[in-house]
């Protein structure tokens, strides 16, 4: 893989253009950053510890051809991380209806698929990504891990990008993919059900997921134990983000997310049977 040139990370500036389009927008609130705002043709976005490790990534995925991830063009003048703005129309926080069309299903989980083969043969360098908290994932390959309705950019009834590698980093393809099924099916109690979501059927679209990743038998038949586990170990890292960095952590909490993801474990474990056998029946669910 040939890359192009350059500036190192850190001295990467941003200059626009003459005549550049200077408008700014401010954008749909995620949970955690503030202050994210588009600038004409870009995106600026608050700079943290991990943005340069994300940044060393966003490079190598344009090396590798990749199309659907943001562009990190350097620092601009007060500092903020530069980011090309991608065309399209990311969900709010509560999935609104058109989000839950299973053509977009299968092109979030084939994006998904691109997204990891790109990542192949990436090897953080000189730019280590933060580790996480409670404890890391086996380092298989450097992934999103936050691809939620917010986080992917809609083009013509299908997901064209990604946004928001906050969390990205070190972890493996399947709990990459488990995640992103987990928001995109989605896996929960139906309890916590979005508006507009309550008919959804979790087992069709699991499945649906599942074919148009591609995971094969034995993930299939991990699922449930594999979502348990993950999803205990989320809760931890939730409540460990809760108390140390507050903000849109703490907020979070308060609104009750940890009973939300307890609710998702129970909901797993009640439903082990039901899922594998969506999963692997002759002809699908
Ligand atoms: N590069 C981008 N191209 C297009 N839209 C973007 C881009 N980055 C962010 N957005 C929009 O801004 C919203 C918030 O930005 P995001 O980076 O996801 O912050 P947060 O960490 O708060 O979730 C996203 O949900 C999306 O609608
Ligand atoms: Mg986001």
């Amino acid at each position: 893989m040939t890359s192009r040139h350059r500036p190192p990370l850190e001295f990467r500036v941003y200059v626009p253009a003459a005549g550049e389009a200077s408008d700014v927008e401010l954008m749909p609130a995620g949970d955690v950053t503030t202050g994210v705002v588009r600038v004409g043709g870009t995106i600026r976005r608050p700079h943290q510890p991990q943005s340069f490790a994300v940044a060393a990534y966003l490079d190598w995925l344009e090396d590798a051809g990749f199309d659907g991830s943001p562009r990190f063009l350097g620092r601009d003048g007060e500092g903020r991380d530069v980011l090309t703005f991608l065309p399209g129309q990311c969900s709010g926080p509560l999935p609104e209806a058109w989000v839950r069309s299973e053509e977009l299903l299968v092109s979030v989980a084939q994006l998904l698929r691109r997204l990891h083969s790109a990542s192949a043969g990436f090897a953080p360098g000189d730019y280590p990504f933060p580790p996480r908290p409670i404890r890391q994932d086996p380092a298989e390959l450097v992934c999103h891990l936050d691809v939620t309705p917010q986080n992917v950019v809609v083009r013509d009834g299908r997901a064209a990008g990604l946004v928001d590698f906050d969390l990205a980093g070190p972890t493996t393809a399947f709990k990459d993919s488990f995640n992103t099924a987990m928001h995109w099916v989605p896996l929960r109690d139906p309890a916590d059900a979005w508006p507009g979501w309550e008919a959804a059927d979790p087992f069709r679209r699991l499945r649906i997921f599942a074919d148009a990743y591609g995971w094969n038998d034995e993930e299939r038949r991990s699922l449930p134990a594999f979502g348990i586990e993950a999803t205990r170990l989320s809760y931890e890292r939730m409540q460990h983000n809760a108390r140390e960095l507050g903000g849109g952590w703490a907020r979070m909490w308060d609104e009750g997310v940890g009973e939300t993801i307890r609710r998702r474990g129970t909901w797993l474990d009640a439903n082990a049977g039901r899922l594998v056998a969506a999963l692997t029946s002759a002809g699908g669910g």
